[in-house]
């Protein structure tokens, strides 16, 4: 499906068939690498990113949770992204960026060497569904979220995410679109690749950071959200309460504000709830470029 596409390796672009490493490298085998994903938009006066600085402040902050040096600076990653932008022509879409060893190393640790890196720019399709908000049903997963203690939960490690594929599955199996995991200690946490928000009593309340990922998503509506008169609260929040909350939304950057219908077997009464209804308006409004307060949430990519 992508097979057009080119990718940008180490400073050099390649065709998407030429992204490959060894069955062997490091990365594959022992899971050692780590990656980012960002919006891409067709702004008014050409290709923009959504909060491209923050991503990329948080792609180099995994890094050094994770002891990886990095052969490429932050303005490489930026120049790539826009030459990747033009070369693939994308309006709407997303940037990935992964970090990882491609040595092969069938015991040993890679100490020493930098790490690789590879930019992708894909285009919106059916299945990746950005923008599309369709409410969504969802569980409390089996899955405990991984404890801070065994590793770094703000680091997006892809090891990180066997943790949201079996939780995903879990739900998947159980009827549900996805399961919300909760902290080894029993609080709310986060689904697989989202944020996840609660509404009760005209408050929103989203659980506070140490044990789920800094979502960049979940950091602007918290900054948006006040400024249309929303109260935030991020809190411990415990799994009864988001079961009896007004409103439930998730959010990533893909789709940003998803409403929940259906929490385990309780159906959520007016879907989106107005709360819900206001912060997807606000967030649909800035990436539509009709709220000027938020321009530069944007960098521009050519
Ligand atoms: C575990 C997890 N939580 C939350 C999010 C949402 O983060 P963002 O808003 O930066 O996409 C993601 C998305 O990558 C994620 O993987």
């Amino acid at each position: 499906m992508f097979e057009h596409l080119q990718v940008w390796i180490n400073g050099k672009m390649v065709p998407w068939n030429k992204a490959t490493v060894h069955l062997m490298s490091h990365s594959f085998s022992r899971a050692s690498a780590m990656f980012d994903v960002f919006g891409i938009h067709p702004g008014p006066n050409g290709p923009v990113a959504f909060r491209m600085d923050k991503h990329l402040d948080r792609l180099f902050r995994s890094a050094e949770l994770l002891g990886m040096e990095m052969a490429s600076t932050k303005d490489d990653v930026a120049k790539a992204v826009a030459a990747l932008v033009k070369a693939n022509n994308i309006g709407r879409g997303l940037a990935k960026i992964l970090a990882y060893y491609s040595e092969e190393a069938v015991i040993s640790l890679v100490m020493d060497s930098k790490a690789d890196l590879a930019v992708f720019a894909i285009p919106e399709t059916d299945e990746l569904g950005l923008d599309k908000a369709d409410p969504i049903s969802i569980c409390l997963s089996k899955w405990r979220k991984l404890h801070p203690a065994t590793v770094p939960v703000e680091a997006k490690a892809c090891a990180n995410y066997l943790n949201g594929v079996l939780s995903r599955k879990d739900a998947v199996e159980r009827g549900f679109d996805l399961g919300i995991m909760l902290t080894t200690d029993g609080y709310v946490a986060e689904g697989a690749i989202e944020s996840v928000f609660m509404v009760k009593d005209g408050v929103l309340k989203t659980p506070s950071l140490g044990n789920v990922l800094q979502s960049v998503t979940r950091m602007s509506i918290l900054e948006a959200a006040p400024m249309i008169g929303v109260e935030t609260s991020e809190e411990k929040i415990m799994p009864e309460d988001l079961l009896a909350a007004d409103e439930i939304f998730t959010c990533h950057t893909g789709i940003k504000v998803i409403p929940v219908k259906r929490i385990e077997d309780r159906v959520l009464n007016e879907v989106p709830g107005p709360v819900t209804a206001k912060i997807a308006k606000l967030i649909k409004d800035i990436c539509e470029f009709r709220d000027d307060r938020f321009k530069d949430w944007f960098q521009p990519l050519d």
